[in-house]
């Protein structure tokens, strides 16, 4: 058996569609459209491509783009003085400070800081919060979790009672994708470092999400024979093939797992385009809230 592949970027295309669309009507009754607020702290260059891709989409989608970029050394106080500054701006309805932050920063305070009403990307502590509450609904649901849920309806639309192994616990994607789960009535086994026999928790699962971080962690026949598996990971591995020496895998070997799957995520192509198309949605959504 070939397992069916999850085109994230497919998906991702008809979600951006529809918020373009939605967007140039708002713009041709005058109605307010957003504006995001994407904050880049530093040099990683992998968040600066992150932040670029974003605001690229920002403006393909017709969604007004403010960007800031600060110096590595910036002080917790100037960073959280920016942010007060776009909570109180009524022309931005949406705030993104890219993660990971500079050692000598608190992501916590910053977190704290960014008004809950403009948290597009679903992460401040009140949203978390919320998520975690059985009668309650975060103002938005962040963001790679929501992109990983609509991939998984995408080739099953009903999960109840199905068991669901998630691999990683961060607070931007483990955590809350194992809320998610949960609250469409999945089973979610939330595995990390410490856990023992995490390849038989896998086998035992109906659906893999791997977030761990860690390059082929998951093998091929740690796939439940027709599971759903959505991998995560970005990982670069060296390969002297490549112009730039090295190339991009995730925490699945794929190769392998997509004999066994019934559908399969890839990577490059999977969750990464699903996280901007629902970062554009939330930011659609930040204008209820205006
Ligand atoms: N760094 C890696 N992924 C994300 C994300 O989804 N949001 C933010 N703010 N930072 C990230």
């Amino acid at each position: 058996m070939t397992a069916e592949i999850i085109d994230g970027k497919k998906l991702a295309e008809s979600i951006k569609e529809d918020i373009k669309n939605t967007i140039a009507v708002r713009k041709a009754q005058n109605l307010p459209i957003p504006g995001l607020a994407t904050v880049l702290v530093g040099n990683n260059p992998a968040s600066k491509t992150y932040v670029a891709n974003k605001i690229k989409t920002t403006a393909a989608l017709g969604i007004r783009s403010y960007s800031y970029e600060l110096e590595e050394n910036t002080s917790q106080e100037s960073l959280e003085m920016l942010i007060s500054e776009l909570n109180d701006n009524p022309e931005v309805q949406g705030i993104l400070v890219q993660l990971p932050l500079p050692e000598h920063l608190s992501e916590d305070k910053v977190l704290h800081s960014i008004s809950p009403k403009k948290d597009v990307d679903g992460i401040h502590p009140y949203n978390a919060g919320l998520l975690s509450r059985k009668y309650s609904e975060p103002l938005f649901y962040p963001c790679t979790p929501s992109g990983i849920m609509r991939m998984i309806e995408s080739v099953c639309p009903d999960i109840s009672g199905m068991k669901a192994a998630v691999v990683g616990r961060s607070s931007i994607v483990g955590m809350p994708t194992a809320m998610m789960l949960s609250r469409s009535n999945a089973t979610p086994t939330i595995c990390h470092s410490y856990t023992k026999d995490l390849d038989e928790i896998c086998r035992e699962s109906d659906i893999l999400v791997a977030a761990a971080g860690s390059p082929h962690l998951i093998q091929g026949d740690w796939i439940k024979p027709g599971a759903i598996v959505i991998d995560v990971g970005i990982n670069h591995i060296p390969d002297s093939t490549k112009p730039h020496g090295y190339r991009l895998v995730g925490d699945v070997d794929f190769d392998e797992a997509v004999k066994r799957a019934g559908a399969i995520s890839p990577v490059p192509g999977g969750v990464g385009p699903m996280t901007i198309a629902m970062l554009m949605a939330n930011t659609l959504k930040a204008i209820e809230y205006r």
